[in-house]
């Protein structure tokens, strides 16, 4: 194997040197002084794709709603997804909570601590299994994130693309070669803190480092060419409409399906808007054709942008009046007849807040207006 540190002696003293800084140095945070599994698990899950920083409050007040596997199996979906409402990457919410259900029905809501058995469980991948069966139960298993890759492949100059498919690959046997199984959880997590603290994406702190010493990027003055990653695919941008639809003093919102992107959120009703289309006109006729309703557009409220993962949005969102008709359902998953103030109760999509705002702010500048 062409990156391994041959000399076992190389791999004894970064086993040291790390977990001696990482007593020193590691942050104080919520989830490190826990030794609930349920607690770590939750924990991983958001920092998974999640920074330190926003994941705070969110584990606060996650565990305050959802305190054990039980609670969190026995809550409704919607609870689930408006707890996780602006962390991202929704499937990860949903599958948690599938996997506690499974949890309470076949180990009396107990973490398993065997990795088959864990790794059996919706959402649970490499990444959750070792993070959380090394911290919270001691089993060797080797994390590979972000920040394990960027700092094995600077330590080590390792060429493979650290954003490929294949990386996660390339990159265990190295990290389950570092490993230090007397203490797995602590190795782990200070490696990662090591990426998040001195490995850092940009302007690493070599100077601070605990394993500058063997480092071959730093002998090099390298460093910023590792990890090497390959280009980032174009994010495709939706021209889309949005419709705020009013009966009653009520609005319309729409859920999406629960198995694609953002399932399970809310969302104001939204169409593909072809180029050179005249905008109320295709209103009109997308209302009725997607959703049975006759409605009368009232105005233009603007346009919104937003940018999620996988794909960016730019909306031209209009106000309209319902007429006639019952929602038939066809593309979204459910719809509701909300107040604006019950809004809030709804896990509501990111460019569903924009179009909130956007309508509420154009609102009270009419209101101001006409004052
Ligand atoms: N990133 C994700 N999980 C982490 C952990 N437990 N410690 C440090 N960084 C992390």
């Amino acid at each position: 194997m062409r990156h391994r540190l041959d000399a076992e002696p190389a791999v004894l003293w970064i086993r040291g040197a790390l977990g001696r800084w990482y007593d020193t140095h590691r942050r104080d945070l919520p989830w490190r002084r826990t030794t609930d599994p349920y607690a770590i698990w939750v924990s991983e899950v958001m920092l998974q794709q999640t920074q330190v920083a926003t994941v705070g409050s969110y584990y606060a007040r996650w565990l305050e709603r959802f305190p054990t596997v039980a609670h969190l199996a026995a809550a409704d979906l919607q609870n689930v997804l408006k707890c996780w409402e602006g962390l991202g990457y929704y499937a990860r919410a949903r599958n948690f909570h599938r996997a506690a259900q499974i949890l309470v029905r076949q180990l009396g809501g107990r973490v398993p601590d065997d990795p088959v058995a864990f790794r059996a469980l919706p959402g649970v991948g490499d990444y959750i299994a070792a993070a959380v069966l090394s911290i919270a139960f001691g089993r060797p298993l080797a994390v590979v994130d972000g920040n394990v890759k960027r700092v094995l492949a600077r330590f080590l100059k390792i060429h493979a693309p650290a954003n490929a498919p294949t990386a996660h690959k390339m990159f265990a046997p190295v990290a389950a070669q570092w490993l230090d199984s007397r203490d797995p959880g602590r190795f782990n997590q200070a490696v990662m803190e090591l990426g998040a603290l001195i490995c850092t994406p940009r302007q690493p702190r070599c100077e601070v480092c605990p394993i500058a010493d063997g480092c071959r990027s730093l002998a090099e003055g390298c460093q910023a060419d590792y990890p090497r990653r390959l280009p980032r695919r174009a994010v495709p941008e939706h021209r889309l409409l949005a419709a705020v639809v009013e009966k009653g003093g009520r609005l319309l919102i729409v859920q999406r399906p629960m198995d694609g992107l953002l399932g399970g959120l809310w969302e104001f009703p939204s169409l593909p808007l072809a180029q050179g289309q005249g905008a109320e006109a295709a209103c009109r006729a997308a209302l009725f054709e997607l959703l049975g309703l006759h409605v009368q557009v009232v105005g233009g409220a603007g346009r919104i942008r937003h940018a999620y993962t996988h794909f960016k949005i730019d909306a031209e969102v209009y106000c309209c009046t319902w007429q006639a008709g019952r929602v038939r359902r066809r593309g979204p998953a459910a719809h509701r007849w909300v107040a604006p103030d019950r809004l809030a109760d709804y896990p509501l999509t990111g460019a569903a807040h924009k179009v909130k705002a956007r309508v509420w702010g154009s609102r009270t500048n009419a209101a101001e207006r006409t004052r």
